[in-house]
């Protein structure tokens, strides 16, 4: 074959492959293409291995042309490779448009949990009485949650059967009292807190849940008196129940406050004529309470002869129950929306 026809044949030849890439619709045909042309047993590839069956003076020229033509073909075959990844790439991104503009759908609108909402009530109460906020761990020790309460060793709540233990010294809190001897620890008086937040009894029926909330109030300065405690405990539940309610002091015993006291509302179901939520009593204990323990003051280092204050517990849940008049305590946590959506 002469020089001139070898040329010929290699335009031809490239030519043919041009239009077959650029005809080629999608990837797979591209690729399809290079192994036919330049793969191992492709077409170009058998053009450079004849080189060797031909004239030496002809070798150079020959070998020139055929790598020529893989080069262009290589270069065709990737720019038509990417051409089309582009060209599905943009198709993709059409096809996923967002039009931000479009109303949402099921655009419905949460709710605090009621037992949230009683939080933020009660503490906008006591913050308008002048109350700071407080805060506390929710794993304590042992010193903290009963030694400095004055709680002895022997008293039943530490009992294995009502606090979980991680330990012989740690546990989860049973109550926000210790948050009272971490703030004294750290702020000398006066002082005025409250302090929220999930405590833990192993108990659990139709009114206890392993897991509930208390809010514990506190307030030491000279001259603090049990009129005080008063004055602020039935101002607080007159407006936590928007209602002409009777309240009542139960003498009471609690370790870390002597004199300690109780406190019942008249029961807002029945208003005080006697029925099963109030168990005929006409009365709901609602919150305990009482006088700083010298024993207390004297762990955290405050002169119980200069200072005096008062301390007192509610239980949230209680006092959300009572607010909603909901009757199992197990509501809260069961994540029904029926009965969550009521306190939208
Ligand atoms: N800590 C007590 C309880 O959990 C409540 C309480 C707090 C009583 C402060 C008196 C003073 O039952």
């Amino acid at each position: 074959m002469s020089t001139n026809s070898v040329q010929e044949k290699l335009t031809q030849l490239l030519d043919d492959a041009i239009s077959a890439i650029d005809a080629a619709d999608n990837v797979s045909t591209v690729e399809a293409l290079r192994v036919n042309y330049l793969g191992k047993k492709g077409i170009v590839t058998g053009q450079l291995k004849q080189l060797g069956s031909l004239p030496a003076d002809e070798r150079p020229q020959i070998g020139r042309w055929v790598n020529d033509a893989k080069r262009t073909l290589q270069k065709r075959l990737s720019a038509r490779k990417q051409e089309l990844e582009s060209a599905a790439r943009g198709q993709q991104l059409n096809r996923e448009v967002l039009d931000v503009t479009l109303p949402g759908r099921g655009n419905g609108v949460g709710g605090l949990h009621p037992i949230t909402r009683t939080l933020h009530r009660l503490q906008s109460l006591f913050v308008q009485m002048g109350f700071e906020t407080a805060e506390g761990p929710e794993i304590e020790d042992d010193y903290h949650n009963f030694g400095a309460l004055n709680i002895p060793e022997s008293h039943p709540s530490r009992a294995m059967m009502d606090t979980f233990y991680f330990d012989e010294h740690t546990l989860l809190r049973t109550h926000t009292s210790p948050v009272q001897i971490r703030y004294m620890e750290q702020h000398k008086p006066p002082l005025r807190i409250i302090a929220s937040g999930r405590v833990f009894r192993c108990d659990s029926d139709l009114t206890h849940t392993p897991m509930f909330h208390q809010t514990e109030g506190l307030m030491v300065d000279e001259g603090v008196s049990f009129a005080d405690l008063k004055g602020v405990l039935v101002h607080f539940l007159g407006q936590f129940f928007e209602d002409k309610l009777h309240v009542r002091f139960r003498p009471s015993f609690f370790p870390f406050t002597e004199p300690s006291a109780e406190v019942d509302i008249s029961c807002v179901m029945c208003t005080g004529q006697g029925c099963r939520v109030c168990k005929q009593t006409g009365w709901l204990e609602v919150l305990g309470c009482g006088m700083v323990h010298p024993e207390v003051f004297r762990h955290v280092g405050i002169d119980s002869e200069k200072y005096t204050g008062f301390a007192f517990g509610l239980g949230i849940e209680r006092l959300a129950m009572l607010r909603y008049r909901i009757n199992d305590i197990r509501l809260f946590y069961e994540n029904d929306l029926r009965f969550l959506r009521q306190f939208n």
